[in-house]
């Protein structure tokens, strides 16, 4: 009997297979019956393993939620001991403030949710810019990757070292491990947020970006607004190109389109998030934390 089953929903099949793949385990979907009335019944079979991975990546999320909630109950009334959770983008970690009065605390919310469904959380570059550690949030063992590693092997090789452009001060220490996997320079930009689609970026200080090849990382893009300025700041700097590297691409397929009409050479993602941009796969990454998490306790 093999260690994992890997489990998940037809709509995300094919990355559900590469971990299975990368894990050297069987697969076992879910079925998800649709009642008449909206409500839904995802439906296990008899675990082929004790300890069930149950891949669910959350863009998307309101509509997934609940289903990877009655999922994970599903599988423990089948029989399956233990419940991994492989979320490589993880939902709702973006309001991890109140911002204004009013407003929810929605990590909060959402990740004890998770930590009560399953019994650890594999996830990628969770939006950690105020939590320490994802763990005090779930209050499950989790595991948070970094996705520089499976994207640096994605991109081309530069002809010089190019300079790194985080967007905004929270992106500083990832900026700096970017720039030293690719023996670069890094630099950050300060980002005012006056919007969903609105944003501001200024350099705090000399851009010095004529002539270079310029990188720009960020974890999420969403709107394609920040990436949109960022770009547009470092062409008008003299950038001699820019290409993107981000974790989860979110973006509608007209804004990628924009995106890269507007100078953009070359867009890289990771597919924690099946998009048109997707260059690095995670799956050996996220079944060597699969391993290690599920060897522990
Ligand atoms: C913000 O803190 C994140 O790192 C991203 O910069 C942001 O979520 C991108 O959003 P958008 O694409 O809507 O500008």
């Amino acid at each position: 009997m093999s260690a994992f089953s890997v489990s998940g929903f037809q709509d995300q099949g094919d990355a559900v297979a590469r971990l299975a793949t990368a894990l050297g385990a069987p697969v076992q979907m879910m079925r998800v019956h649709r009642f008449p009335d909206g409500e839904s019944m995802p439906v296990a079979p008899a675990p082929a393993s004790p300890t069930i991975v149950l891949y669910r990546s959350l863009d998307r999320p309101n509509a997934k939620l609940v289903e990877l909630l009655l999922a994970a109950d599903a599988w423990r009334r089948a029989g399956a001991t233990r419940l991994i959770l492989v979320a490589p983008y993880l939902c709702y970690m973006r309001q991890d403030a109140v911002f204004h009065p009013g407003e929810p605390l929605s990590r909060d919310v959402v990740a004890p949710l998770l930590g009560a469904a399953f019994d650890a959380i594999i996830t990628v570059e969770a939006h950690l810019h105020r939590t320490s550690d994802l763990a005090t949030v779930t209050g499950r063992p989790c595991r948070n990757l970094s996705s520089v590693e499976p994207l640096a092997l994605a991109l081309p090789a530069y002809l010089s070292p190019p300079l790194v452009v985080g967007p905004d001060a929270e992106s500083t220490p990832w900026v700096q491990t970017w720039a030293s996997r690719l023996h670069g320079d890094a630099i950050t930009l300060a980002k005012i947020r006056r919007g969903d689609r609105s944003v501001r970026l200024k350099s705090p200080g000399p851009l010095n970006a004529e002539g270079r090849s310029v990188l720009i990382v960020d974890d999420v893009a969403s709107t394609g607004a920040t990436l949109g300025k960022a770009a547009a700041l470092m062409l008008e700097a003299g950038a001699a190109s820019v290409d993107v590297a981000v974790a989860h691409a979110l973006t509608s397929p007209a804004t990628t389109r924009r995106l890269l009409s507007r100078g953009i050479r070359s867009i890289f993602s990771t597919d924690s998030v099946r998009h048109p941009t997707n260059a690095a796969t995670l799956a050996p990454f996220l079944a060597q934390a699969v391993r290690e998490i599920g060897n522990q306790a």
